[in-house]
Parts: structure tokens; C-alpha cells; sequence
């Protein structure tokens, strides 16, 4: 059951909307609805002219944690790039379809793609600390956007706090993070995109690389921002799906017969309850039941 998220004060002001209660996706339960954040019609994403995902129509809602599930190379992760602009960065992806954040196409030539990443941060399979500070880390992306000392301190504090890292750094603050567990390093990755004030997070595999104790962390983290962000997560894991997520987005493969390519395309979209009881996709119950490797 989704809980009623709150609207971030000074996000996006000129484009906040109301929140509608009532409306219900599912006759069953009631939940609340709130506004899109990303909709998505006929996104494709193709690599030197080959389509590895396409046709993915969704809409991703504030407050709202979307897991993305399915086998390896269905196009999770080249999805998950377009709503930061990621796949800019890698040579040879072109983007079609559309792609909307709050109402704006997000590849608009206008649209300044480092702005885009402020908003929408991300979280990589393996934790990626700067070689620098606990302190630096988090400090980062606010000292680039022009944050002076005493402001900083507040940011670092108040990031460490939310990413529920504080009170085990607090003392090392000055320390390098290399030296840190997997699983604080991810919480410090977090933090880090946490500090930029990003209206979503991105997470790709957060947990993977860690052990079943730090996954835990990090999943009930995801739990406690889930009413100030709004989170979309890859996970290889059914059952983190099931514990964490609101939405669960199903991708699937078709192979060509011609060439035996692989394009990967979304096969279902529901509310994870929905998904992981009474999926109406076949396709999906073939995944969730394990008879489909
Ligand atoms: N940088 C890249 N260059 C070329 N092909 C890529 C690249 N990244 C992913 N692909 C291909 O796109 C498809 C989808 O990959 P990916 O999005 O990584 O899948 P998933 O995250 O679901 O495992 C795969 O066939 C993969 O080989
Ligand atoms: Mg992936």
C-alpha cells in the first residue's frame, strides 16, 4: 500500500500539481495516484543502428518505488539510462520514442543534460566512491553548484543523515571512503546523490554486490526516502522487487529468427502486488514462477 507522499517544498514549483486521492488502478484497492514524474511512449534505445529494447510505453509516479525485473540483457539498465541521460555518454546508443520528466521531453535540445543528472541521480551496481573523503564525497556535487563552508557542513550532515550513514561516520568524517564496507560505501554513494537535492534516484543492481545484511540496510533506506524521492531500482532479485517496490516493470526478450538478435521490450507493467500475485501477462507468470530461465 502506498503511502501519500510529500512534495519536496522547492522542487519544481511552477510545475507541481496537485495530489489525487481515490483513483484506483486496481478495483480491489484504493491507492493514491500521484502526478508522473517520467511517461514514457515507444521508448527505444538502439546501439550502433541494432534496437536492443524498444517499444517501452510507462509512467513512473512521484513517491512511488519502480523495480525494473527480468533476465540479463532485456534492456533494464539501457532504460534506466534514458532518464538521466546516461546513454549520451555512451558511444553509438540513440534514443527514439518519446521521454517526458514532469511534462518536459527530457531530450529536448534545450534540455541541459548535467541539470538532468542533479534531478535525477544515480546509484551503480558497485559503489563507486571518489578516492577522497567520507566529507568530500558527499560535498561534491553542492560544492560544484557553488555551496559555501558552513553550508556544507550542513549538507554533508544532513545527506550522511538521510542515507542513514551518520552515526557511523560521524567521528571519520576526514577519512578516506576506500576504507569503508561495501555496503556503507553504497549508503556514501547514496548520500552523494542525495546532497545534489535530486528529485529521483536511479538505482541500478544497488545491492548485488553486497551481502545480505548490508541489502537489507539499503533496502529499508529505500524504504525511509521513498516519500521524498521518487526511486526506480534494476533488481536481478524477485523477491527485493516484492519487498520493495510499489510498480514493478517486467521486461521480456524477443529473439529474431533471422539473425537470432536479442531485443529486449517491456512485457508488463503493474502494481507489484498485482505482478507477483495474479500477473496478466503469461509471459510474466512464466518469469515469476522460475519457468522461464
Ligand atoms: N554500451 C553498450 N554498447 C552496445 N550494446 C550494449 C551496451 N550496453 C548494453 N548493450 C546491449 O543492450 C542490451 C541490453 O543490455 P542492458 O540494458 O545492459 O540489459 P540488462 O540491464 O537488462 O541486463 C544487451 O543486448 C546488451 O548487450
Ligand atoms: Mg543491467
Amino acid at each position: 500500500m502506498t503511502n501519500q507522499p510529500t512534495m519536496k517544498p522547492n522542487a519544481f514549483p511552477s510545475l507541481a500539481s496537485t495530489i489525487h486521492t481515490g483513483e484506483t488502478r486496481d478495483e480491489e484497492i484504493p491507492r493514491v495516484v500521484t502526478e508522473p514524474v517520467f511517461e514514457t511512449t515507444g521508448l527505444s534505445v538502439l546501439y550502433s543502428g541494432f534496437r536492443a529494447v524498444k517499444d517501452v510505453d510507462l509512467t513512473i509516479r512521484r513517491g512511488e518505488i519502480t523495480a525494473f525485473i527480468g533476465s540479463s540483457g532485456c534492456g533494464k539498465s539501457t532504460i534506466l539510462r534514458c532518464f538521466n541521460r546516461m546513454n549520451d555518454l555512451i558511444e553509438g546508443a540513440a534514443v527514439e520514442g518519446q521521454l517526458s520528466y514532469r511534462g518536459v521531453n527530457l531530450y529536448d535540445p534545450a534540455v541541459n543534460p548535467v541539470e538532468v543528472r542533479r534531478r535525477v541521480g544515480m546509484v551503480f551496481q558497485k559503489p563507486n566512491p571518489f578516492p577522497k573523503s567520507i566529507f568530500e564525497n558527499v560535498a561534491y556535487g553542492p560544492k560544484l553548484q557553488g555551496a559555501k563552508k558552513p553550508e556544507l557542513a550542513e549538507i554533508v550532515e544532513r545527506s550522511l543523515r538521510k542515507a542513514a550513514l551518520w552515526d557511523e561516520v560521524k567521528d571519520r568524517l576526514n577519512e578516506s571512503a576506500m576504507g569503508m564496507s561495501g555496503g556503507q560505501q553504497q549508503r556514501l554513494c547514496i548520500a552523494r546523490a542525495i546532497a545534489s537535492d535530486p528529485e529521483v534516484l536511479l538505482m541500478d543492481e544497488p545491492c548485488s554486490a553486497l551481502d545480505p545484511i548490508a541489502t537489507a540496510r539499503i533496502e529499508d533506506l529505500m524504504r525511509e526516502l521513498r516519500d521524498e524521492y521518487t526511486i526506480v531500482i534494476v533488481t536481478h532479485n524477485m523477491q527485493q522487487a516484492a519487498r520493495v517496490s510499489d510498480m514493478t516493470a517486467y521486461f521480456g526478450v524477443e529473439v529474431s529468427e533471422e539473425d537470432d538478435r536479442r531485443t529486449g521490450m517491456l512485457v508488463e507493467y503493474n502494481r507489484t502486488e498485482k505482478m507477483f500475485s495474479n500477473p496478466e501477462d503469461q509471459r510474466t507468470e512464466n518469469y515469476i514462477t522460475g519457468r522461464f530461465g
